[in-house]
């Protein structure tokens, strides 16, 4: 098995190490029974509507984080959601697009997800290192970044750098297995809770 996927058995051995005590589920009230009748319209959604973001209005949004201090995220971008795909927060229910931009000089340090990510440069130029490997780009390149590899992104040009980036992130969302590792070494299922990448 590759090593960087190799999962990790610690919290099984832990939670089975003594089965007395394991506390035994009654009821799970939210386990429904539907009929054809009921479960039907259940399942019928309402529908998405195109949308389009116009670059008119995205890059004064952009240039606005741009100047921001790093927060958070230590990263800057713009997601471009579809309020019609509600809580999967796509721009179609199963994807995510945000435009991201780094100043020149920035570096958004090494970190992955489970979810993939398709990469074209709009603007600027800088390399990419993607499992290890650095992979150099400019206007007009794309790249991908599969599920859980490692990448990390440095803008080396005298201009700001401008990422279009599209992932399954609200597909993965949905399924609830979405998980994320950052910084290396810290990894989480990001479900409701205490986990989110990133924390003041
Ligand atoms: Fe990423």
């Amino acid at each position: 098995m590759n090593e960087a996927i190799k999962p990790s058995s610690v919290k099984m051995a832990e939670t089975t190490k003594d089965h007395g005590k394991v506390p035994t589920k009654k009821k799970t009230p939210w386990a429904k029974f539907m009929t054809d009748d009921e479960y039907f319209p259940y399942l019928i959604k309402k529908n998405v509507r195109p949308a389009m973001w116009r670059w008119k209005d995205v890059e004064p949004q952009l240039q606005e984080v741009a100047g921001d201090p790093l927060r958070r995220a230590d990263r800057r971008f713009i997601a471009l959601v579809n309020a019609d795909t509600g809580e999967a927060g796509g721009a179609v229910p199963s994807a995510f697009i945000g435009i991201q931009i780094l100043n020149p000089g920035e570096h958004i340090l090494p970190h992955r997800h489970n979810s993939y990510a398709v990469y074209h440069i709009l603007q600027g130029s800088g390399y990419s290192i993607l499992e290890g490997e650095k992979f150099e780009w400019e206007r007009g390149d794309t790249f991908v970044c599969p599920a859980w590899a490692v990448h990390e992104h440095i803008n080396t040009g005298e201009e700001q750098a401008i990422q279009y980036v599209f992932q399954d992130m609200p597909a993965r969302a949905m399924e609830r297995n979405l998980m994320w590792e950052e910084p290396i070494g810290r990894s989480f299922h990001m479900v409701e809770g205490e986990f989110s990448p990133h924390k003041d």
